[in-house]
């Protein structure tokens, strides 16, 4: 078992060694960019080109009387920046900067990259993206050129460099922005002539010979053997008559994912080579968006995220959480892009309606602001609101601004974020530099392992219809936040040593190494979970020949297992600690070594009475192994209570549904995103800086 184990391993190392990211990574910590005691900085984004110059001033001035502190310019203005080839023209831009600044506002500046002007694309078509039916994506959106077209790279060099030679030492410019969520929107894979050849070269500087390829992609099946890298195209996927395959869609989002960030870098690249040492660099992705992975970006100082939580997707806690919307869209974020350099904020955040929802309610009073709280608790340095003003003319007509359509008046999200930012500033004054992580959260602080090629890789083979990564990572993130733990989203690189718990939820694609470091880690004392599918395949989404899961058995205390599924509306029971608990997306039967405690097991089917939740002392540590998704999260949440309890691992708090609390730079931030009035532990002798200990649907209180 344990030798084609190795064998495999080695079939996935040698590939993965060629394809070397070229970015110049950023240097030095981010931190040093914001000043510790101004905690987050909130701003707003403003488009002089969509404005008569005549209002300027009256918005800035505006603006800064809101409580705002800097203004963000420039995104898709290339047509005002560039109206012709080769002919600049940044002296509104000039005039709108020096406006910002006279009213004390600062300025990140963006690079227009996501809106190739109609001259650019009219003179060069071939930059345009297509999509997988072969068809054209044309002007008149957005992000419709293509990071693989080296004529598009070449005008993009150009105005990027003009941009920085003129704005990187102007002291307003706090920081810049790299296109504009990087992505092609619901057009996210690019099958242009450029991407096709751009994919091949990918593909051969990872696997140098055809026969690798043909190996890895299992090629062999339905004779898709290739002779040459020059036949490959990317399998259109959606559109083939039959699973395309799996190994290939792999690697085109792994490419897609590397093009983006190569494309993002190439940029910050640029700049950095031009700008003051003191302007910071970012963008701004939008979370969980396949097939672009922020973490590729290594050239960014650090990353941001954008966010709309009310547009009729999200049902939230009660009657009421369509308005207030669900506290993973901020918090799970905020403990990811946090960590991937130790800096992170929000780049747009909506301040009322939107237009392009499924339906655009009004967000609940208050949610505006209770969000910001939220972004503010994650430890946020920077809140950029979208927009300031609402358009009058374009595709955004009905987007709400922090000023109503007369461009004077505040709505009302303008009113929660004006409140907002009056009240960050008294919080400034509470600031305490030597406050560190009280040990009643250090010493319940968890990691969740993620990464995205298990995403992809199930994004595309589910194997069921239920089955929904995220959703199943949630559950185990809401199990930890109803008890207050700090939480940290982290990839591989991340030193497991200093969480007391890890998880690791359907872990899907492992190697040796990995499997080593998670035994290493429970031995020397930490509490390792691993979940159903964990384990089941190799780097390249290759079964193991193995048993199912084979290289981590010895590590779950397993013998074998396999899988089950049941229909939608049809659930099945495990019995836990006496109590039955439903699942029904996905159940995996567990034969235990003698040695290994069996927590939970299955109470109906046919295989009633086999192990469903493996629990053993590994070292100094645990290791339990959890082979059931449950819909509502509770078997989750009573399974993390028992490990935290059996272990000895006090939580802070036992918090209902929907209310979170969560510490930064020394306060305690409450936040109720339930539909119903909630009573906070606020402690006997803590200091109430914001709000109540009872706070009402979509409010917030901030202790310390
Ligand atoms: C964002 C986008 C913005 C604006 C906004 C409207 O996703 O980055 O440019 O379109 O949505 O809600």
């Amino acid at each position: 078992m344990k030798t084609n184990f190795l064998r495999q391993v080695a079939w996935i190392f040698f590939p993965m060694l060629a394809f070397v990211n070229s970015a110049v990574a950023s240097t030095g910590d981010p931190s040093r960019f914001f000043a510790p005691d101004s905690l987050i900085l909130p701003g707003v984004y403003y488009y002089p080109e969509q404005w008569p110059e005549s209002q300027w001033e009256r918005d800035f001035r505006n603006m800064a009387e809101c409580g705002f502190e800097f203004t963000h310019f420039g995104e898709f203005a290339w047509a005002a920046m560039e109206p012709e080839e080769g002919r600049f023209d940044f002296q509104w831009l000039d005039k709108a900067v020096r406006m910002a600044s006279e009213q004390g506002l600062k300025i990140i500046m963006c690079t227009p990259t996501p809106t190739p002007p109609a001259w650019l694309t009219h003179k060069h078509p071939d930059v345009l993206v297509v999509s997988s039916t072969g068809q054209r994506i044309e002007h008149g959106a957005r992000q419709q050129a293509s990071w693989a077209s080296e004529t598009y790279r070449e005008y993009v060099r150009r105005i990027v460099t003009e941009l920085a030679e003129r704005y990187g030492d102007n002291p307003a410019v706090i920081g810049w922005q790299i296109d504009n969520e990087p992505s092609h929107y619901s057009f996210s894979y690019d099958y242009s002539e450029n991407a096709q050849e751009s994919f091949r070269k990918w593909l051969k500087a990872k696997y140098h010979s055809i026969d690798t390829l043909n190996h890895v992609w299992g090629t062999a099946f339905w004779s898709q053997t290739y002779n040459d890298f020059d036949q490959i195209r990317i399998p259109n996927g959606k559109v083939m008559p039959g699973t395309a395959n799996p190994h290939a869609m792999l690697d085109y989002k792994r490419y897609t994912a590397d093009e983006a960030a190569s494309f993002i870098n190439m940029q910050a690249d640029i700049l950095r080579g031009i700008i003051s040492p003191d302007q910071w660099i970012t963008t701004n992705t939008m979370p969980g968006h396949s097939p672009v992975d922020p973490a590729r970006m290594t050239s960014l100082d650090f990353l941001t995220y954008t966010r709309y939580l009310v547009n009729g997707r999200y049902r939230g806690y009660g009657e009421q959480g369509f308005r207030i919307s669900n506290p993973d869209m901020l918090g799970y974020n905020n403990d990811y892009y946090r960590n991937i350099k130790g800096v992170t904020g929000v780049m747009e955040i909506q301040p009322g309606q939107v237009n392009w929802g499924k339906y655009n309610p009004q967000p609940y009073p208050g949610a505006v602001r209770l969000w910001m709280y939220h972004i503010f608790a994650g430890q946020a340095k920077l809140v950029c609101h979208y927009r300031f003003r609402q358009p009058l003319r374009g595709s955004e007509q009905y987007h709400y601004g922090t000023m109503q359509t007369d461009g004077v008046s505040l709505s009302l999200g303008g009113k929660d974020i004006v409140q907002f930012n009056r009240e960050v500033k008294e919080l400034r004054r509470h600031f305490d530099k030597d406050c560190r992580l009280p040990e009643s959260l250090a010493s319940v602080r968890t990691a969740i392992l993620v990464s995205p090629d298990n995403r992809w890789e199930m994004e595309f083979q589910p194997q069921s219809n239920q089955w929904d990564l995220y959703k199943h990572t949630l559950r185990y993130y809401f199990a930890l936040k109803s008890m207050g733990a700090p939480v940290d989203i982290v990839g591989e690189d991340a030193d497991f040593s200093k969480y007391p718990v890890l998880i690791a939820p359907a872990y899907l694609m492992v190697d040796k190494t990995l499997v080593d470091r998670w035994e290493k880690y429970a031995e020397k004392g930490g509490h390792l979970v691993l979940t159903c599918r964990t384990g089941e395949k190799d780097r390249s989404s290759a079964l193991w020949e193995d048993k199912l899961a084979g290289p981590v058995h010895d590590l779950i205390g397993a013998e074998e297992l396999y899988f089950d599924h049941l229909p939608e509306d049809y659930y099945s029971e495990v019995l836990f600690d006496g109590k039955e608990y439903r699942w029904n997306n996905w159940g995996e039967i567990i034969t235990p070594s003698p040695d290994t405690r069996v927590w939970a097991t299955h109470s109906s089917q046919f295989y009633k009475g086999e192990a469903a939740v493996l629990h053993r002392p590994c070292g100094k540590g645990t290791v339990t192994y959890v082979g059931i998704d449950s819909d509502d999260g509770v078997f989750e949440k009573d399974l993390m209570h028992k490990l935290f309890k059996t272990e000895g691992l006090n939580p802070p708090f036992e918090l209902p549904d929907g209310v979170l609390v969560e510490w930064r730079d020394g306060f305690y931030v409450g936040l109720n995103y339930t539909s119903e009035t909630q009573e906070f532990p606020v402690p006997d002798g803590a200091e109430i800086l914001v709000g109540d200990r009872t706070v009402p649907p979509a409010g917030v209180v901030v202790w310390k």
